[in-house]
């Protein structure tokens, strides 16, 4: 099965999935990196590892629904059965959702429904709770809101601080989104659907 990650930033959990592709724990091939940022590091991530990175940026399109379109265009070609968010700070729309739903899975760093959108480690620190952890789900019209695949809790300790916080919720991460990859594609729940992106 095909992948494409989708990422804005550092792209960690981009190099978590290469690395279990690399040590034959994820069974998928990582067709490419989508990113709406020049010079984000998970640009630099893709180039190491041989993978093709496409960068659009949404100011160089005159709607939401003609980015889309093109990244569509290029998913198609690529025969792209899986669409990962690691980081992509930008609201998936109707274009890409009507071709992809039920095959885009999003990761977020706290136990949602409890602190979507941005800056979640900022939030639950603010909001004093005893516990945050790392949710995978699939990505609806929604901000966070997509049908839940797995979550796991992390404790947040006494004068937690948030890089100790973001470190323990990382950390997670890079071990869950592979294996959960994982099992989406081997259960069989990721189906190519060969729709053309204009209908
Ligand atoms: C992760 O914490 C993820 O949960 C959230 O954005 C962050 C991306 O980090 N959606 P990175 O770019 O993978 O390092």
């Amino acid at each position: 099965k095909n992948i494409a990650v989708f990422a804005s930033g550092s792209g960690s959990n981009f190099q978590a999935i290469i690395d279990a592709v690399q040590m034959g724990e994820l069974a998928a091939n990582l067709s490419l990196l989508v990113c709406d940022k020049t010079g984000a590091y998970a640009i630099e991530r893709a180039n190491t590892a041989r993978i093709p990175s496409f960068v659009f940026r949404a100011q160089d399109y005159p709607s939401k629904a003609d980015y889309e379109k093109e990244i569509c265009l290029l998913l198609k070609n690529s025969h792209v059965d899986l669409i990962v968010l690691a980081g992509y700070m930008r609201l998936i729309g109707p274009t890409l959702l009507r071709e992809y739903e039920g095959r885009i899975v999003n990761i977020h760093p706290s136990l949602l429904p409890a602190f979507p959108g941005k800056d979640a480690i900022g939030q639950v620190l603010a909001a004093k709770a005893n516990w945050s952890g790392v949710t995978i789900h699939f990505v609806d019209e929604g901000m966070d809101t997509g049908p839940i695949i797995v979550q796991e809790r992390v404790r947040i300790e006494e004068n937690e601080s948030r890089e100790s916080l973001q470190k323990k919720i990382q950390a997670k991460e890079h071990k869950l989104y592979p294996s959960i990859l994982q099992m989406l594609l081997t259960k069989g729940e990721v189906e190519r659907d060969e729709k053309t992106c204009l209908n």
